[in-house]
């Protein structure tokens, strides 16, 4: 089977890396791809994101099977657009996405079907939030409805901060994602990322990380996409699987489809557990990124057979199975990130890394005359596999030091906490 991996970040290069495994890939192509997914499969170059363009694409090389991984293309429904053309697609159609692509959509969902979650209200005018605002307790959260990159969530410490926050969004910093507002209670707690798995008819869980948001050591600084992660999370075992499960995930899946809404692929729940009882901090109907880095690398399953099983709607008759073992991930990013960093750095010293010890997985790369150039925020990630988390964290950090690239920083407490 010929398959298309859309994206070219970290994702992406871990999807790749374990679609290559399987014996039913024949050719396995990446749009747009980087350097590191370069070594493992055909990248092609993105002339055109549009939905027809990435079709035609398609059909001129065969391909039989879409996996997507950003949600950018997923809410402007690339899925739609290849289940038209009978092209299999991993990735869920454009109105089950509305649970990543609007807020206000979820929190809604979550409201009338008792699905537990932080207390909200949903503003589009910035007088309204205002004056909302001057009563509330401090923390509060205040989010843009929209995609914003997984920037559009302030944590506000202070009614002045949170005054900010409503004239960034409203005097357009995110663009259209924050022209309705959603302001929410502050959830305390520990955070954890789990994934569930949907052929349309079941709703399985695909294992658990905790992702480390926060730019810099001890959970300081800025929101990232992810500076690292674990899996699995500590905090989440059978008993608990099962209630999120029963509180969360099934009920979100009933509700689509009472809707009318057939969800297909991965969901990603990030939830905030206090006393052993989960709360949803926001869904992504895709893998996240770090975690799919960490998650995959645990699969013991063929995992085209897997998204051949979503796609077909046939993951009943699909076991999922996983190795006992801890993977971590420490991202390299670029100085600077979040906010304003340099492209076209050079990095040296990735083939001294052994593969036994780690598994380099690229997130913003390119070849530049044999030379390997960052090419974005988060540049590289450092997976390690080992049968204690203490052990592949070792191993990650043995690994990194082996890189040699000046204009890069990654977090030093990856896992400890
Ligand atoms: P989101 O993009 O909604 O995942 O938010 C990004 C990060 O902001 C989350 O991973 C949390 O760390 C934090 N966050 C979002 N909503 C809340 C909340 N209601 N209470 C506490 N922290 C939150
Ligand atoms: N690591 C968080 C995300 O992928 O959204």
């Amino acid at each position: 089977m010929n398959i298309l991996v859309v994206g070219s970040g970290g994702r992406e290069h871990s999807i790749c890396w374990l679609i290559k495994k399987s014996p039913i890939v024949k050719k396995l192509y990446c749009l747009p791809g980087n350097a590191g997914i370069d070594e493992i499969a055909i990248c092609l170059p993105e002339e055109d994101p549009a939905n027809d363009s990435i079709i035609k694409i398609c059909k001129k090389l065969n391909i039989e099977l879409v996996v997507i991984g950003p949600e950018a293309y997923l809410a402007n429904g690339l899925a739609d657009a290849l289940l038209k053309e009978k092209i299999k697609v991993f990735g869920p159609n454009k109105s089950a996405s509305l649970l990543e692509s609007s807020k206000s959509f979820t929190k809604d969902l979550c409201l009338k079907n008792n699905i537990p979650t932080a207390k909200y209200k949903t503003f589009s005018q910035k007088s309204n939030a205002k004056k909302y605002l001057e009563k509330q307790k401090y923390p509060i959260v205040i989010k843009a409805d929209g995609l914003a990159s997984g920037k559009g969530v302030i944590i506000a410490k202070s009614i002045k901060e949170s005054f900010i926050a409503i004239d960034q969004l409203f005097d357009g910093k995110y663009g259209d994602a924050g022209k309705t507002i959603v302001i929410e209670e502050f959830l305390e707690g520990i955070e954890a990322s789990f994934f569930a798995i949907s052929d349309g008819n079941v709703i399985k869980p695909f294992s658990t990380a905790q992702d480390y948001k926060r730019a810099y050591d001890n959970n300081e600084g800025p929101n990232t996409g992810g500076m690292g992660a674990f899996s699995p999370a500590r905090n989440i075992d059978k008993d608990l699987e099962k209630k999120i499960m029963n509180l969360i995930i099934s009920p979100t899946f009933n509700a689509l489809k009472d809707k009318g809404i057939t969800y297909k692929g991965i969901l990603y729940a990030g939830l905030m557990i206090k006393d052993n009882s989960p709360k949803l901090i926001e869904y992504n109907v895709r893998f996240g990124d770090p975690e799919c880095q960490v998650i995959l690398p645990r699969l013991k399953s063929d995992i085209v057979s897997i998204m051949i099983a979503v796609c077909d709607g046939k993951l009943d008759e699909i076991k999922i199975e996983w190795l006992e073992i801890s993977s971590l991930i420490v991202i390299m990013a670029t100085k600077g990130y979040p906010n304003k960093y340099p492209l076209n750095t050079t990095i040296n010293g990735l083939e001294n890394i052994i593969s036994k010890e780690s598994i380099i997985f690229h997130s913003g790369t390119k070849l530049v005359n044999k030379e390997i150039k960052s090419n974005g925020g988060r540049v590289l990630g450092i997976t390690s596999l080992a049968s204690t988390l203490d052990i592949a964290r070792e191993k990650s950090y043995k690994s990194i030091e082996k890189i040699s690239w000046p204009n890069g920083f990654y977090r030093k407490d990856i896992g400890n906490f």
